[in-house]
């Protein structure tokens, strides 16, 4: 039986990545296990899959709070639930330095482009799309990435590229990169879960 990290996963809307990680979990040989799942807004979906698969979920609401006192709500809930490892997973918040820095080395993040290229501040979700679709670019994709405190800047971990079709729109576009998002998303978990285990071990 191998060691399984204590995975806590932040989400802010329909956590179709969230799902992709619950579902390799439940793998045996699988190196993480998903332990709690942390929303900055309440009633999105991804609260409701993680209740169907009985993982406690809790909503960190950011509006009119200020950012620190947040934070520390989120890193409360993170060590009580003994997370050993965040994943972002459509987390549509820019944690600040302190908060990477406590947690050094132990954030991953999926962004839905080929980074280097389309990441950085005000890059998230369908803005990523309408970019690259703008830009010309024949393909596009995911990329799982360790978090630092440069937005969208740390080492690449695993990326898969797609196409980008005449006549796409970013709807379309965005369902293709989804599609490898669920796929690699738990490969690069899986493979750093495995790595720091080694490590601590
Ligand atoms: C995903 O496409 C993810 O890459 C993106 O938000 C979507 C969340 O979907 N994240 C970002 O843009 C972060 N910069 P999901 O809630 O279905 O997993």
């Amino acid at each position: 039986m191998v060691k399984k990290l204590k995975t806590g996963v932040l989400i802010s809307g329909g956590g179709s990545n969230l799902q992709a990680l619950i579902d390799a979990a439940t793998d045996d040989s699988f190196p993480a296990q998903i332990s709690c799942v942390i929303s900055n807004k309440a009633g999105v979906y991804g609260l409701s899959r993680a209740e169907q698969a009985g993982i406690p979920s809790f909503v960190v609401p950011h509006k009119g709070i200020e950012r620190d006192v947040f934070e520390k709500s989120i890193d409360d809930l993170l060590q009580q639930n003994g997370i050993d490892i965040i994943c972002l997973a459509g987390f549509m918040r820019i944690l600040s330095a302190d908060f990477i820095t406590k947690w050094q080395g132990r954030i991953l993040n999926i962004h839905p482009a080929l980074l280097p290229k389309f990441g950085g501040k005000g890059m998230y979700g369908h803005h990523v799309h309408e970019a690259v679709i703008e830009s010309g670019e024949q393909e596009s994709g995911a990329s799982v990435h360790v978090v630092t405190a440069g937005c969208d800047e740390g080492p690449v971990i695993l990326q898969k590229a797609v196409p980008v079709l005449d006549g796409d729109t970013p709807e379309t576009l965005a369902a293709r990169v989804l599609e490898v998002e669920h796929d690699i998303y738990p490969h690069a978990l899986s493979q750093y879960a495995a790595l720091m285990s080694r490590k601590t071990s």
